[in-house]
């Protein structure tokens, strides 16, 4: 088979290209510890253990301050434990979120609160609750037949 000369040159500069990207990514990810954007703290757990795990042997809400709280939510088909949530009114909460299955969302509308809750990782944001209201939390991550009933509610009581 003949290749015309020019085709042979861009073949052969489109996979320096390849290779000088593959290089630069593995480089950003390898050595300069790069990743994805998220809100992944430093812990790890054995995602078949999370209920042996500290704090995920005892989620719920934990008082840390005067008004202010460490949330450990476990995510699973199909549902949070704990779910229904009630904190005060100007309650700053971090959410510490993992899961005991399949990636699930972590999301509550009307709100930044918006992650995954992936096996083995936990994922962590804080927000203050300036409203009394119920808000939402639901998973938008398809996790499943039951995945649109995934839903359950933080109350904040005024
Ligand atoms: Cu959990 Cu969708």
């Amino acid at each position: 088979m003949h290749i015309h000369r020019l085709e042979k040159i861009w073949l052969i500069i489109g996979i320096a290209m390849l290779v000088v990207f593959l290089v630069a990514i593995g480089f950003s990810a390898f050595a300069m510890g790069n990743h994805p954007p998220g809100h992944s703290s430093a812990i790890k757990l054995d995602p078949e253990k999370v209920y042996e795990t500290p704090p995920f042997d005892n989620p719920g809400l934990e008082r840390i301050g005067e008004n202010e709280y460490n949330a450990y939510i476990v995510a699973y088909v199909y549902g949070y434990n704990p779910g229904n949530i009630e904190i005060p009114v100007g309650a700053t909460v971090h959410f510490y979120v993992t899961s005991a299955d399949v990636v699930h969302g972590f999301n509550i509308p009307g709100t930044i609160v918006n992650m995954m809750a992936v096996p083995g990782e936990v994922n962590e944001m804080t927000y203050t609750f300036e409203e009394p209201a119920e808000y939402l939390l639901l998973c938008n991550e398809y996790c499943g037949i039951g995945h649109e009933y995934m839903a359950t509610t933080i109350t904040v009581k005024g």
